[in-house]
């Protein structure tokens, strides 16, 4: 097999070409985000499906062609990616769809998505040989990279509001990591990570400008086509905060489209919570204005969208659309998303869900189309959250009488 065929970034607003080395986390140019280049032709010649279908290995790596390092990590003890893409053929006749798969990232090792971002830029950080890594996050890209800065042997800095919900606090404190809480919102946790990271040379895994996340993010998409034969949904419902989630799922898509690997991108779509809808605003008005983000899905709290322009080119390109959910509509899908499936989201990926629903319910989706969800977290890193609409009971005495009496008053 070929190694990565990676060879710079393109910025995506001037289009200027920056190398691999040295390495810049935005253009020169404009100081607009970059995008990782590769040379398709090579990656043609020395890979293909048949190759990829006889690798055992069923972690991200799997796809090093197509990301931006030169080589897989030393460390292999833990799995990133290779998560379940569960089939729900009954929901999707509930929801009147050809056919539905979740895509269950919350078993990825600290239970998000983010784990496929932060272990390719590990990777990266190391390479370049970096010691120290920082990052600004709602919660879960600092509970991914406290994870795997411990598995990597690196050191993690971490910048998060302290309002951020305490299991993610407390996950990262138990993986050895360096915890800032910040006075103030994510944005003002990004900007502290930004100005620390100028003043002592780290390396910076804060989502949104760092090029390599959503090059690693982009992997479930990879997954996604490859576990359905290379045959891709009509339609993927992505929960969306600074959109460089969303932004490497395009990428994905769009990678193996160029090798001639699928044959269509599936439509993208976007979904936000009313909230925090700087990006679904700027799908309409064409500009990415911040908003005073508020919404119980604090994975997608952001004011200001640090991939705003990749998101928007993920849905555009993709012929997709942006849907905005009200914080009941996420809790109610959470609630129904674990009942009928036994997976339990985070209000963020729960958010996608909602979205789905929505989106039958307005026909933006049609009986004979086909859909994929992107379960991007566990609903047990915010218990506060889902407690909205499951209330614990009150206590029972340990005896029959008391349990025959709830139960049948419960039961009439
Ligand atoms: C569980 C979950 N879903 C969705 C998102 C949104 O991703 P992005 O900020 O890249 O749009 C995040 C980001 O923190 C997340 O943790
Ligand atoms: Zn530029």
């Amino acid at each position: 097999m070929i190694q990565s065929s990676h060879i710079g970034y393109h910025c995506i607003s001037c289009g200027e070409f920056s190398p691999a080395d040295p390495f810049l986390y935005t253009c020169e140019k404009c100081d607009s985000n970059l995008d990782a280049t590769y040379d398709y032709d090579k990656i043609k010649k020395g890979w293909s499906r048949k190759y990829l279908s006889g690798n055992r290995d069923r972690s991200i790596w799997r796809y090093l062609p197509l990301l931006p390092v030169a080589q897989n990590p030393e460390d292999t003890s833990i799995q990133v990616g290779g998560t379940p893409l569960v089939s729900q053929a009954r929901l999707a006749q509930e929801l009147g769809i050809q056919d539905l798969w979740l895509k269950d990232d919350t078993r990825n090792p600290s239970g998000s998505l983010k784990d496929r971002a932060t272990e390719v830029g590990i990777q990266h950080a190391k390479e370049l040989g970096y010691k120290i890594i920082a990052a600004a996050s709602t919660g879960n890209a600092a509970a991914s990279l406290a994870c795997l800065s411990a598995t990597h042997k690196m050191e993690a800095v971490i910048f998060a509001p302290s309002s951020a919900p305490p299991a993610k606090l407390t996950q990262i404190l138990q993986y050895g990591a360096h915890l800032f809480p910040v006075n103030g919102s994510y944005d003002d946790a990004f900007d502290l990570s930004m100005d620390v990271v100028k003043a002592t040379g780290w390396y910076l895994r804060s989502t949104g400008i760092n090029p390599i996340l959503s090059e690693g993010k982009k992997t479930v998409a990879l997954e996604i086509a490859e576990q359905l034969n290379w045959e891709v949904p009509d339609q993927i419902f992505v929960p969306v905060g600074d959109g460089c989630i969303i932004g490497g799922v395009y990428k994905g898509f769009y990678d193996l489209h160029q090798l001639g690997w699928i044959d269509r991108l599936p439509k993208i779509v976007a979904v936000q919570a009313e909230g925090s809808s700087a990006i679904v605003n700027a799908l309409k008005s064409g500009k990415i204005k911040p908003v005073n983000a508020e919404t119980v899905a604090d994975s997608i709290s952001v004011d200001l969208p640090r991939d705003g322009q990749k998101a928007i080119r993920a849905v555009k390109e993709s012929h997709g659309y942006g849907l905005k959910m009200t914080d009941g509509e996420i809790l109610a899908a959470q609630h129904y998303l674990a009942k009928t499936t036994g997976l339990f989201a985070e209000p963020a990926a729960a958010a996608a869900f909602a979205g789905l629903i929505k989106s039958t319910n307005e026909n933006k989706i049609n009986s004979d189309e086909t859909a994929a969800v992107l379960i991007t977290g566990t609903g047990l890193k915010d218990i506060n959250a889902a407690q909205q609409i499951v209330n614990i009971p009150s206590p029972i005495l340990p005896d029959l009488d008391s349990f025959k009496n709830v139960w049948s008053r419960s039961h009439s």
